[in-house]
Parts: structure tokens; C-alpha cells; sequence
């Protein structure tokens, strides 16, 4: 019967066949998940046989991986900001340049506050913003919105499952989000609808269309959402969102004279990912 090591070794050649990146590690976290285990398990009990059980399960995961499943849908899981996220094919996978987002939602959100400080995230797809700013800023009143309803029933198991009490509405943008809030979040779809069948097929064939189309040049949600977001900030509240890594001059361009401190933040790739804007 095989052990732990020679499966693991197996499973990185045959993803390294396949041209899967980073074979070994890839190996490794299939095998752990197919074993209910965590990595460091691997590393203690190198002998130790695998059961049948666990080596159709792997074996499962290893043919997926190789035709193209995405890591986090074969794990069902996402780590973002240090917490764990449930996905299914109805939501986008939570990319790490999304953290870039709450890293300034953070440096913004108004220390003080007479009132609890309402926040808006607006196409919160698995809730993972939402969710992180319920959880990092204590008191804050959280409402979240989706057009599509089975990404918000993503989010609300996940706010669920980690304690974050958010207030969900299917919508489009902001219809059903009136505010005023201190601070809105938003990761809207932004790639040029052209662009989506050019993208690697990880991205195009399993994160849904609608998270991704952003409309003829990507710019449409911003179009939209930036005097929506205005209308419903009180002012001095900020608007934070996530832009596409060529948008850095196209998307601040779009806010009008009722804005104020507009700023980019690169991601640690260099390209530009958040845009901030003041309502004045
Ligand atoms: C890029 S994903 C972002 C998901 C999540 N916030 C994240 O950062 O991982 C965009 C989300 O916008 C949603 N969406 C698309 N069109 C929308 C609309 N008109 N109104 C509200 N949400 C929309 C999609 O369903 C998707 O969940």
C-alpha cells in the first residue's frame, strides 16, 4: 500500500505532467485535504499507509487539478485576511489583491464616530469584505449587496459561520442600500467584456461571468456606482474600491467635483488596485 511520501511525490509528478504550478505544494494540499488533515500531518507521518478511502479521493482531486479545477474549488475554501471563506461556483474566488481593499477601508474608517459607523459593500460576492470589516471594526453596521442570489446565500453562510452579523440584500448596486454611510467597499466586475474568452482558463471557466464583466471597457460598474456611492455617503465618508490593474487613471477620472482626496494604491505587484475618494 502506498505511504504519505511516495503519494505525495506521485501526485507532484503527475501535476508537474500536466503543467500544473507548483506541483509539490499542490500535491501536498490534496492529499491533506483528501486525508482530513492539515500539511504539517504530512510532514510527521511520511510512512504512514494511505486507507483506499484517502487514495480515491486524491486520486479524484489530482485528475481535477489537472483538468483545470482551481485549487480552491476542489478545497471549497478560500483563505482571506486570515479567515477561512466557503466558495462555490457561484462566487468569485477571493483574490489576495482584494486584501489591499480593507487595508485602506481600515486606514480610513473614521476612528470616532457619535454614531456606530455604517458600511456599505456593494457587490460583495462571497462576502469576504463585508465580512472582514464586521469582524476588524467592532460596533460597525454592516450591509452588503449582490445581484446574484446565489452569491449572497455564499455570504450569508459565511457570515454566519464566522459570527459576523451583516444585513444582505439581493439588489442591483445600491438600490436597496439607501445609507447614508460612513464608508462603502466595493470589488465590482471590471474586465472589458472582450477580454473575458483571452483570460487564463482558471479565471474564465470558473469564476461566473457575471463577476467578471465589467461591460465594453470595464468602466461600466464605476460609471454607476461612483454617483451612487456619493448619493448615499454622508459627507466626509469615503468610497473604497477595487480597480483593475490598467484602470489606475481611467477609473479616478470618472469621480466628478463632488469629490475630494482621490488616491490610488498599488498592489505588491506595483499595479494599481484600490481607489479611494473623499465625498466632500
Ligand atoms: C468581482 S466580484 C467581487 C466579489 C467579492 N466582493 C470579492 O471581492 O471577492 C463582483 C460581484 O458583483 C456581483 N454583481 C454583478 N453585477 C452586479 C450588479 N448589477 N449589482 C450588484 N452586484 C453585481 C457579482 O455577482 C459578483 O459577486
Amino acid at each position: 500500500m502506498l505511504d504519505i511520501k511516495t503519494a505525495i511525490a506521485q501526485g507532484a509528478d503527475i501535476l508537474a505532467t500536466a503543467g500544473i504550478t507548483e506541483p509539490r505544494l499542490t500535491a501536498q494540499v490534496l492529499l491533506a485535504h483528501a486525508l482530513g488533515r492539515d500539511r504539517t500531518y504530512l510532514y510527521i507521518h511520511p510512512e504512514e499507509p494511505l486507507s483506499t478511502v484517502a487514495w480515491i479521493h486524491f486520486g479524484r482531486y489530482l485528475h481535477e487539478r489537472t483538468q483545470g479545477k482551481p485549487l480552491q474549488h476542489i478545497l471549497k475554501s478560500v483563505e482571506f485576511y486570515g479567515r477561512s471563506y466557503t466558495i462555490t461556483p457561484g462566487v468569485l474566488i477571493p483574490r489576495p489583491e482584494t486584501e489591499h481593499v480593507v487595508e485602506r477601508a481600515l486606514a480610513l474608517a473614521p476612528a470616532k464616530t457619535p454614531n456606530a459607523l455604517r458600511i456599505a459593500d456593494i457587490c460583495t460576492g462571497s462576502g469576504i469584505l463585508a465580512i472582514t470589516l464586521a469582524l476588524e471594526i467592532p460596533g460597525a453596521a454592516v450591509e452588503a449587496s449582490d445581484i446574484s442570489p446565489a452569491a449572497l446565500a455564499v455570504a450569508q453562510t459565511n457570515s454566519a459561520a464566522l459570527g459576523a452579523k451583516i444585513g444582505f440584500a439581493v439588489c442591483d448596486l445600491m438600490d436597496a442600500l439607501p445609507g447614508p454611510y460612513g464608508l462603502i467597499v466595493a470589488n465590482p466586475p471590471y474586465i472589458p467584456t472582450l477580454e473575458i474568452d483571452n483570460l487564463d482558463r482558471e479565471v474564465r471557466d470558473y469564476d461566473p461571468r457575471l463577476a467578471l464583466d465589467g461591460g465594453p471597457d470595464g468602466l461600466e460598474f464605476y460609471r454607476r456606482l461612483i454617483p451612487q456611492a456619493w448619493k448615499a455617503l454622508a459627507p466626509g465618508g469615503w468610497f473604497v474600491t477595487e480597480i483593475g490593474y490598467d484602470q489606475g487613471a481611467t477609473v479616478p477620472a470618472l469621480f466628478s467635483t463632488g469629490w475630494c482626496d482621490i488616491n490610488v494604491t498599488n498592489d505588491l505587484a506595483g499595479h494599481p488596485r484600490v481607489v479611494e475618494a473623499r465625498r466632500r
